[in-house]
């Protein structure tokens, strides 16, 4: 074992949050940098010795280089058994899983999620803890902190390890297994969702298309989508995982995804078609011709829980990140069970989902599990849906209009303004919030302001709070404006404009959302005066 004297401090200009750290791949090359973050984290964790580690990721560039370094330090810093998928791939939700089901003490996950990859790409290391959930806020502090004063990592001097085949193995005085990344999250989703049901209806001739973007999810999809549920091979498209995407942005929306949409929207395309990202967390769902709002997705998904065998027995509650719709809260009133409504991000639920307060949550980004994880799930959300519409023998978009005629429609678009100056962006909120005592009562146009707040989240849990979790202008017949900026963002900052109304007369559903939220919208642009600060008249990208 080595003790390598190091004397710089990793981290200074972007501290890691509980989405891990995430840099350009060129960054992490740099002598010591990722050695640094890794010999931090054992640093803060304890009783971790002897213990067992999950480590995988999303097959992007640099992941194998990583997983050889963490090997030698994990070595080097006592753990007592590293689990690695095959190849060291594992998607987010499967390291979620294996933790869980292997009782580790915590995991790696090697992804920048949705970021491009590739050797001028983003790279990404984060830690998940004991419940298989993002390490919270706490220890990632502390990690943080303890990078900068660290001045040595422990390593051990060995060859690389091999990955590449299953079984086990030893590095020093560690036990390594590397372990297929299918298996155990195949099981669970086999446990969760009725295969035959869904087998039966691709049997019926029920045409599915899955866009795995290259990422980590291909082999995941070939395995259940195809091999175990018997979807035509070809079903699967893009099913190879890429270390650098084939040069795209694995990101599952109307815009990165854009073949897969274009193929629904053909007259003899298939009936149902989904995506996941880089990581496989994110999802989305598609009908012929027709796209699932994530927020409409999470509502339908707990209106139709009943339907499905892991969730026969109904939900405990259910969660969504402020800005996501409220459609899933008529859903909950209806079910008479708790919603709770958390800040953006993934890391609010875990909590929720310990405590067995929830059992279904979901952000509008995309982003929607249960608590059979502690990770928002892709692949899981596309077999919720495909186990739904089996079930029912329904398309997708019957589904939804279904849902729309017993709980109404709620529009909802975001308007994402990115890379504006920073201070533009912060003097822009801070005017707005200066206003919100004054806002309600202001009409514009036939629109109402009935109140404005700034959100704020009281964790019912462990009584934490969290302040400043965006700006809200509640408009009279229960529409909403919501505003707040990222905290994702790399360049400048990203502000994001959130809009919805609800509209309960079928008879005046509009397919276009832009066309029926335009009031809102343009309401949404004067009251912030977004142009005034930030010079930009339309956002960058519209959801
Ligand atoms: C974005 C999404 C948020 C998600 C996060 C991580 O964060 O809005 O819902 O949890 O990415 O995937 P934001 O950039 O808005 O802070
Ligand atoms: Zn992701």
């Amino acid at each position: 074992m080595r003790r390598v004297q190091v004397w710089t401090t990793p981290f200074d200009d972007q501290r890691p949050g509980t989405s891990g750290l995430r840099k350009k791949v060129k960054v992490f090359q740099q002598p010591h940098y990722l050695e640094n973050f890794v010999q931090s984290i054992f640093d803060v964790l304890k009783d971790y010795r002897g213990g067992t580690l999950v480590l995988g990721g999303d097959g992007r560039f640099y992941n194998r280089e990583a997983a050889q370094i963490i090997l030698r330090i994990a070595a080097a810093n006592g753990v007592g058994k590293v689990l690695v998928g095959r190849g060291v791939i594992l998607s987010t939700p499967a390291v979620s899983c294996v933790i869980r089901k292997h009782r580790a003490f915590g995991g790696i996950v090697l992804s920048a999620s949705h970021n491009p990859g590739g050797p001028d790409g983003d790279f990404g290391i984060k830690y998940n803890v004991a419940n298989g959930g993002p390490a919270p806020e706490a220890i990632t502090e502390k990690i943080f902190a303890r990078s900068l004063e660290i001045d040595a990592y422990h390593i051990v001097d060995a060859a690389d390890v091999d990955v590449d085949t299953l079984g086990s193995g030893q590095l020093g005085s560690m036990a390594i297994e590397v372990i297929d990344p299918i298996a155990d999250y195949a099981a669970l989703m086999e446990r969760l969702f009725d295969f035959d049901c869904i087998r039966e209806h691709l049997q019926r001739g029920f045409r599915l298309r899955f866009d795995a973007m290259h990422a980590v999810n291909g082999p995941y999809a070939h395995a259940i989508l195809e091999e175990k549920l018997g979807a035509p091979a070809g079903s699967v498209v893009r099913g190879e995982s890429l270390e650098d995407f084939g040069g795209l942005h694995p990101d599952p929306n109307l815009v990165h995804a854009r073949s897969l949409v274009d193929a629904l929207a053909q007259e003899d395309g298939p009936d149902f078609g989904a995506a996941t990202d880089g990581d496989g967390d994110r999802n989305m769902i598609l009908g012929r011709g027709f796209f699932v709002t994530p927020s409409d997705s999470l509502a339908i998904l707990a209106a139709n829980a009943t339907r499905v065998p892991g969730y026969a027995d109904g939900l405990t509650g259910v969660a969504r990140s402020m800005p996501t719709s409220s459609a899933i809260d008529r859903v909950a009133e209806s079910l008479n069970i708790a919603c709770y409504e958390t800040p953006t991000g993934w890391k609010f639920f875990g909590n929720l989902l310990d405590a067995d307060r929830i059992t279904l949550c979901g952000e509008e980004s995309f982003g929607t599990s249960s608590n059979h994880v502690r990770e928002k799930d892709g692949l899981w959300a596309v077999l919720f849906w495909l186990n739904l519409v089996a079930a029912t023998r329904k398309p997708v978009a019957a589904l939804v209009r279904e849902h729309w005629q017993q709980f109404g429609r709620t529009y909802y678009t975001r308007h994402d303004y990115e890379q504006v100056d920073s201070a533009a962006a912060g003097d822009m909120m801070s005017a707005l919030r200066g206003e919100l005592p004054k806002l309600p009562g202001r009409r514009y146009g036939s629109l109402e302001i009935v109140g404005a707040d700034e959100f704020a989240y009281d964790d019912p849990v462990d009584g934490s709070r969290s302040e400043g979790q965006g700006l809200r202008i509640h408009l009279d017949g229960g529409a909403r404006i919501v505003y707040r900026l990222s905290g994702t963002g790399t360049e400048g900052a990203t502000l994001r404009v959130y809009i919805e109304a609800h509209q309960m007369d079928s008879s005046k559903h509009d397919d276009d959302p832009q066309r029926a939220l335009e009031e809102q919208i343009r309401a949404a642009a004067e009251l912030a005066r977004i142009a005034h600060f930030t010079n930009r008249t339309a956002p960058t990208v519209i959801t």
